[in-house]
């Protein structure tokens, strides 16, 4: 079946903020053929393109004029298979936490720590997504992409992907210039779990040798405490991500918020940005009712399903909030459209 092309369509469905702006074209790609296509249509009308997962981390500050290319290439195929591994490749639009929830059914250990986090496969390595202690770099052999401009295809090893915290390739030199195909991972049978997290270490403080999927169950239950379902309550995850200061601010920082949440983070320091606008007193703060969250001020609800720019607004004035009181910049971790 050829592409079907969509003109004038409302994204508040495709966004999990749910903020109301439309795009001029938007493509639904099931197939590398429609993902060929579509570039080719957007080069023949010199549309700009924007490539949409779940839109778990994304906000449209206004409509977007161009195609969005909705990303639901779909497949798990095991391509290699020994007593102690797996080589197992993903489409980009396989969703995240049901891929983690396959893979430990199978045996193949090592994602639990990143369960339920939201978002499709093809992100995970665009912010090289992390939580409780674990970041998906470490198991990602490869990732499969089509470059919007050329149409060419690429296999880029993971050690040409330039992953740092919530950072890769795909976030700096080639944003905006890919649309990310497949992930393959390397996941091993038999693994030491990883519990350092303090969340997760006090989770299984009475318990001795909890297995992977133990932890799995575990990093559910934590994470549905905290962290808002945006099928329930329009979100992003983060708002904002953990800066990093120098050892030189914070030996400063530290003697006047002598209760920071802080870690070493190579010569420097990761300062816990919910920890900062939680004791700037944003938990639970209003405007034009987006809403700081009140478990974790990182953050921030859309209930009302208010435009893109009115979150913001609201990010916007914390922002300047944490800059005049500790100093520090924070980064916007969502992609801003
Ligand atoms: N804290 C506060 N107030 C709050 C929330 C947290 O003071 O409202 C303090 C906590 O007491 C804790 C520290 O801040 O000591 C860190 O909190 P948490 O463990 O919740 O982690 P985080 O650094 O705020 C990061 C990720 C999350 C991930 C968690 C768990 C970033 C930007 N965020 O949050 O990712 O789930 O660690 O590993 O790195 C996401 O990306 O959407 C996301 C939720």
């Amino acid at each position: 079946m050829s592409l079907e092309i969509q003109q004038n369509v409302s994204l508040q469905t495709y966004n999990s903020l749910a903020v109301p702006a439309t795009a001029a074209y938007l493509a639904e790609l099931t197939s590398l053929d429609k993902v060929r296509e579509a570039i080719e249509f957007a080069q023949n009308k010199k549309l700009s393109m924007f490539v949409l997962g779940e839109g778990s981390n994304t906000v449209f500050k206004s409509d977007y004029a161009g195609l969005i290319l909705l990303n639901r290439l779909l497949g798990i195929e095991l391509l290699e298979e020994n007593s102690n591994e797996v080589i197992v490749k993903v489409s980009a639009g396989e969703n995240w936490h049901r891929f983690v929830t396959y893979t430990l059914k199978n045996g193949w250990l090592g994602l639990e720590n990143l369960a339920l986090i939201p978002g499709f496969v093809g992100a995970a390595p665009i912010q090289n997504i992390g939580a409780y202690g674990v970041e998906v770099k470490d198991f990602i052999e490869s990732v499969d992409l089509i470059n919007l401009e050329t149409g060419s295809q690429t296999t880029m090893m993971s050690n040409k992907c330039a992953f740092g915290y919530r950072d890769s390739i795909f976030k700096e030199a080639l944003k905006g210039q890919i649309i990310i195909t497949a992930v393959t991972f390397c996941l091993k049978k038999q693994t030491a779990v990883n519990i350092s997290y303090p969340a997760l270490s006090s989770y299984f403080k009475d318990q001795l040798s909890p297995t992977s999927q133990d932890v799995f169950t575990a990093v559910c239950t934590i994470r549905s405490e905290k962290l808002p379902n945006p099928c329930d309550v329009p979100n992003a995850g983060s708002f904002f991500k953990n800066p990093v200061i120098s050892p030189e601010q914070y030996a400063e920082l530290i003697i006047e918020y002598p209760n920071m949440v802080c870690h070493p983070f190579g010569n420097d320091y990761k300062v816990a940005a919910a920890w900062m606008i939680d004791s700037a007193g944003w938990k639970s703060r209003v405007n034009n009712s987006v809403r700081v969250h009140s478990e974790q001020a990182l953050v921030i609800i859309n209930p009302e399903k208010r435009s893109g720019s009115e979150v913001l607004v609201l990010a916007e004035a914390i922002k300047k909030d944490i800059y005049t009181k500790f100093g520090i910049e924070l980064e916007i971790e969502p992609t801003i459209s």
